[in-house]
């Protein structure tokens, strides 16, 4: 055993150490040689070194170097050190942190992790919390809850009657609500397309004076840190129409929720802790290893009363926060020891300088590319740039040919009907150097496009 787990963490610091070299997507020799894998089951184990070295040789050529630091794909981060540490150290505990009273040292650390959370974004202290896969689970859980006590406030228990024959709910979401909101919608029986969509601005940010008129049970699902824009919807002027009415306001701040840990963004989320449930996700800022995301919300019984259950044979009874009354999972890995661990390491200090950092990061794309001649589509708030490079035909090209140059790796999108480069800078492993790696390469791609892509 102790020969395996060497070697794996010998062959994990290598593939690490390379990142920084090697093209960030995989090349075309490596993803064919993946067929390598695809053998009948075998009848006979191959044996232990045998399989991680065969896991290493042909696995790790074939990854998208998202640990890496010029991985700006999407708006997740790499994996810290210490919590990739934390995370091997977990694994050995193996630890199914559903029950108090069985893993109390992992749910303990859940329940201190969830105490720093709560501080760190700004969130009401007495908010109940979920740790799960990501903001997508968390976005059904705070859901689940808003659905549990608008209808409770309306004389319905819909945990045990279900939806038939209950009080219509109005649930109202930004026009540029991330999918996972939708699709938690739909799971919940509210409906991906029976939801009113509230206008927004340039920059994506509901125009709360639009909003409709909140009467009976209303949820509104609000975003802090638009997919495409990183910009915020006018949440606290939101909740107080909807203190008013008596409508339970949701945020889905998958990212944006940590600005609040940053005192220079934090203006971009003020009054935020106005709102009832929010969803985020560590394993993007905070740079955890996936999966996971993180479920607040203010009423923590009412999450509890979406999400617990009890048995004969578990001992629900304890003296600490049993994780499972919180998460749609029973048995599941101990998440909450990589938060812990990220910020026991950054404290509050360390994680305002990584938003902070990655943030300046943005900026200084936006700004040499816009000195490139480059046009930059949104306002550089926080983490996120979106880059048009002339046309839809023109921008694609720039994108495959910067994606093929292995320098960097930046997604496509489409922003108010133009077609866009997409750049997000979280990862804690990104210097300033890089970005200027990655500049030069974009503006290359542009300039080998033809003029219209890039003027300079
Ligand atoms: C605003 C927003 N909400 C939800 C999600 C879904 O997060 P996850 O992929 O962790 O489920 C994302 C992912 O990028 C996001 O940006």
């Amino acid at each position: 055993m102790r020969e395996l787990l060497g070697d794996a963490a010998e062959r994990a610091m290598r593939y690490l150490e390379s990142l920084d070299s090697r093209p960030v997507a995989p090349c075309a020799d490596a993803v064919a040689a993946l067929q390598a894998f695809d053998v009948p089951l075998p009848e006979r184990g191959a044996g232990d070194a045998a399989t991680l070295r065969l896991l290493d040789e042909i696995g790790s050529p074939a990854t998208m170097a998202m640990a890496g630091p010029r991985f700006f794909g999407f708006v997740i981060g790499g994996t810290l050190p210490v919590t990739l540490a934390a995370n091997w150290l977990a694994g050995a505990w193996d630890q199914n942190t559903g029950l108090y009273r069985v893993t109390p040292g992992t749910a303990h650390l859940e329940q201190v992790a969830l105490r720093w959370l709560l501080d760190l974004l700004r969130l009401p202290p007495e908010c109940g919390g979920a740790f799960v896969t990501g903001a997508t689970v968390a976005n059904l859980c705070a859901l689940a809850a808003a659905r549990h006590a608008v209808l409770a406030h309306a004389g319905w228990e819909v945990e045990s009657r279900g939806l038939f024959g209950a009080p219509p709910i109005t649930v109202i979401v930004s026009a540029e609500s991330h999918p996972s909101v939708m699709k938690s919608l739909g799971v919940l029986g509210l409906g991906r397309d029976r939801v009113i969509k509230a206008a927004v601005d340039r920059q994506g940010r509901i125009l709360a004076d639009r909003l409709p008129e909140l009467r009976g049970p209303v949820i509104i699902c609000t975003q802090a840190g638009n997919v495409n824009t990183g910009n915020c919807d006018p949440i606290a002027e939101i909740c107080r129409r909807a203190r008013r009415a008596g409508a339970w306001v949701h945020v889905d701040g998958a990212f944006g929720l940590w600005a609040a840990a940053a005192p220079a963004r934090a203006g971009l989320v003020a009054g935020i802790d106005a709102a009832d449930s929010w969803a985020t996700d560590a394993h993007k800022w905070l740079n955890v290893p996936y999966d996971c995301g993180l479920a607040f919300v203010r009423d923590a019984r009412t999450l509890q009363a979406a999400m617990a259950i009890t048995a004969e044979y578990l001992p629900t009874q304890s003296e600490g926060r049993n994780p499972s009354d919180f998460t749609p999972e029973l048995s599941r890995r101990a998440r909450g020891v990589e938060v812990w661990s990220a910020l026991h390491a950054l404290g509050r200090a360390g994680v305002a300088e990584l938003i902070e950092r990655t943030c300046a990061q943005a900026r200084r794309f936006a700004d040499q590319l816009a000195a490139a001649g480059v046009e930059i589509l949104n306002d550089v708030v926080l983490n996120q740039v979106l880059v048009a490079f002339g046309d839809e035909q023109q921008t694609t090209r720039v994108i495959d040919a910067v994606q093929a140059d292995g320098i960097c790796w930046a997604g496509i999108t489409v922003w108010q009907g133009r077609t866009a480069m997409r750049i997000s800078v979280s990862c804690w492993a990104t210097t300033d150097a890089d970005v200027d790696r990655s500049v030069a390469a974009i503006v290359n791609a542009a300039r080998a496009a033809g003029p219209a892509a890039a003027r300079a």
